[in-house]
């Protein structure tokens, strides 16, 4: 497999053509952003930890019936994915109170409510990506509302998985985001990446932050969070 142009950049990793057409690789750079890139910084490593980490994340949801882009990990670096036309929304699954829908709401972070909560935000830099709702979506041409119920539905269940990996381990997942793509064949899969630059992961213990937020809030410690979660991911995959 030939590694060929680079067909995109983003925040923490690059997306790269290779000899086969329905091949890409995603490969993980050690680059922090926050706030739609007004903070920025090199963490030494963290490409290969988050690779690490969501190279685990991926095998396992697909393990238990996910459909996902993830074939292969090649290095410490590269992951060799299907190419997918990934769908310009995020979608954010929250299970405790936390980040923008706290400020957003002016609610306390930490509390936990009953349902399970879903956003979808618009993958738009220059509007930093902003929060919408279904409609607009769908009124943008975005996605259908066919598509929709099928991406809530599968965010649904990575949620279920996750969460249950994660407690075995001593983590509250609190909220993630992810992306979804369609296949040449047309199927609705899991795209982009899992790890603590997308996910809030809360100690279930002591609630200390092991995640992307340390990096946010200047908490310092980011590698040594990242470090943690991988250990005890490889602890309970083994
Ligand atoms: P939020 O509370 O800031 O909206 O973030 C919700 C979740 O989405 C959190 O786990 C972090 C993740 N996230 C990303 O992966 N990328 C982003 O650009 C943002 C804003 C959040």
């Amino acid at each position: 497999m030939k590694t060929l142009e680079k067909l995109y950049e983003g925040k923490a990793k690059q997306v790269m053509a290779t000899d086969d057409p329905h091949r890409i690789i995603i490969h993980y750079k050690d680059d922090a952003t926050a706030f739609n890139n007004i903070k920025k910084a090199t963490i030494l490593n963290k490409g290969i930890l988050s690779n690490a980490i969501s190279t685990l994340i991926f095998r396992h949801l697909e393990a238990n019936g996910i459909p996902t882009h993830y074939i292969d990990t090649l290095n410490e670096r590269d992951q060799l994915c299907k190419k997918v036309q990934v769908f310009p929304i995020e979608v954010v699954v929250r299970n405790v109170i936390a980040g923008s829908m706290a400020r957003q709401l002016g609610l306390v972070e930490g509390h936990e409510p009953k349902n399970t909560i879903y956003d979808i935000c618009y993958k738009n830099d220059e509007l930093g990506d902003p929060l919408m709702n279904d409609h607009q979506a769908v009124a943008l041409e975005l996605v259908t509302y066919e598509e929709l119920a099928e991406i809530y539905q599968l965010a649904g269940r990575i949620n279920e998985v996750l969460k249950e990996l994660f407690r075995k381990i001593n983590i509250k997942l609190v909220d993630f985001k992810v992306e979804f793509g369609k296949t040449e064949e047309g199927a609705i899969v899991l795209a982009d990446e899992l790890s603590p630059d997308t996910c809030r992961l809360w100690d279930s213990e002591t609630g200390e932050k092991l995640d992307h937020d340390r990096f946010r809030r200047d908490l310092g410690g980011v590698r040594e969070a990242y470090e943690e979660i991988l250990r005890r991911l490889e602890s309970s995959t083994k």
